[in-house]
């Protein structure tokens, strides 16, 4: 683990002070994230149910949301009846998700803590990370301590689940450019990544990558200039290192939210979807 930290309510949290370059001036206004990422995740949402009735036969009862931001995931499960719980680094994040969740009337436990180190109330059915955010984690023993920690969380044949970009769009052969726009009560929104034409680094596998987010309110336009560690794992990595975590098994490897759909380098397969399953 890097730096120092502080407790939280279920273990390591940033809040004296973020240790790892990420992104904090995006990830701290959770607002203009939500306006910019919002998005349909549905399709997300009925996957991750029929993977673990597929591996275990009865319907998931609880989960934990890790990386959750504005909790897009968590808030739909918790909408669904599963007991939920919502993980971020950054206590902005949680405090919108709180926010939005009470609007919707929902229950989910919110914290804010570090994936590579939390302790649940209890263990959960399914843990799952969306949308590249393991990509934090830029060394190996980051991720070993995450896995073990995922592992310690999860019921017996308990789910772990998580995406990240399918390697020919982002990886040590080049980093795509992207942007994310989007539009709330007259506030536009953009977010634009790798403005600063990163590689990832030949011996770290890592990438400094620079982003603006870009706010036009009320007529006035504020740039945000924003940076952080990218890690690329490759699949062959994952599998290695999930081996060497121990306390879960690589079960499964889709390119997509779409049930059959291998992961390879076929123009179908679009993203790493890795589902792990805790040893029994
Ligand atoms: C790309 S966003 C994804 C947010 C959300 N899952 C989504 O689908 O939009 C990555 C999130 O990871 C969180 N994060 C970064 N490092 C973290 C860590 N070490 N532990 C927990 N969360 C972390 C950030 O605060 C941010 O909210």
């Amino acid at each position: 683990m890097l730096g120092a930290s502080v407790g939280s309510q279920w273990g390591k949290t940033g809040a004296a002070g973020f240790w790892m370059a990420e992104f904090n001036e995006v990830y701290a206004r959770a607002g203009y994230y939500d306006i910019a990422f919002n998005r349909d995740i549905s399709r997300e949402v009925e996957f991750v149910f029929s993977e673990y009735q597929r591996l275990n036969g009865r319907a998931l009862r609880s989960l934990l949301e890790i990386a959750c931001g504005p909790g897009y995931h968590a808030r739909a499960f918790a909408k669904k009846g599963v007991e939920t719980f919502g993980l971020d680094l950054r206590p902005e994040m949680i405090d919108f998700a709180r926010d939005k969740a009470k609007v919707d009337g929902i229950d989910v436990h919110w914290t804010a803590a570090d994936m590579r180190g939390f302790t649940l109330p209890h263990p959960v059915d399914v843990i799952i990370t969306m949308y590249d955010s393991l990509d934090c984690l830029s060394d190996n023993d980051d991720i070993v301590d995450h896995f073990r920690t995922v592992a310690a969380n999860l019921t017996p044949g308990g789910m772990y689940l998580f995406e990240l970009t399918h390697p020919r769009d982002c990886s040590m052969h080049g980093y795509g450019k992207y942007t994310y726009s989007g539009e709330q009560n007259g506030t536009n929104v953009d977010i634009i990544w790798a403005v600063n034409d990163p590689k990832h680094d030949a011996f770290t596998q890592v990438a400094e990558v620079e982003t603006i987010l870009r706010v036009v309110e009320h007529g006035k336009e504020t740039l945000y200039r924003d940076k952080a560690r990218e890690r690329y794992f490759s699949p062959q990595e994952l599998v290695a290192l999930t081996k060497l975590a121990g306390g879960l098994n690589v079960v499964d490897c889709y390119g997509d939210f779409v049930a059959g759909l291998r992961m390879d380098n076929s123009p179908a397969s679009r993203r790493m979807i890795f589902v792990l399953q805790k040893q029994s």
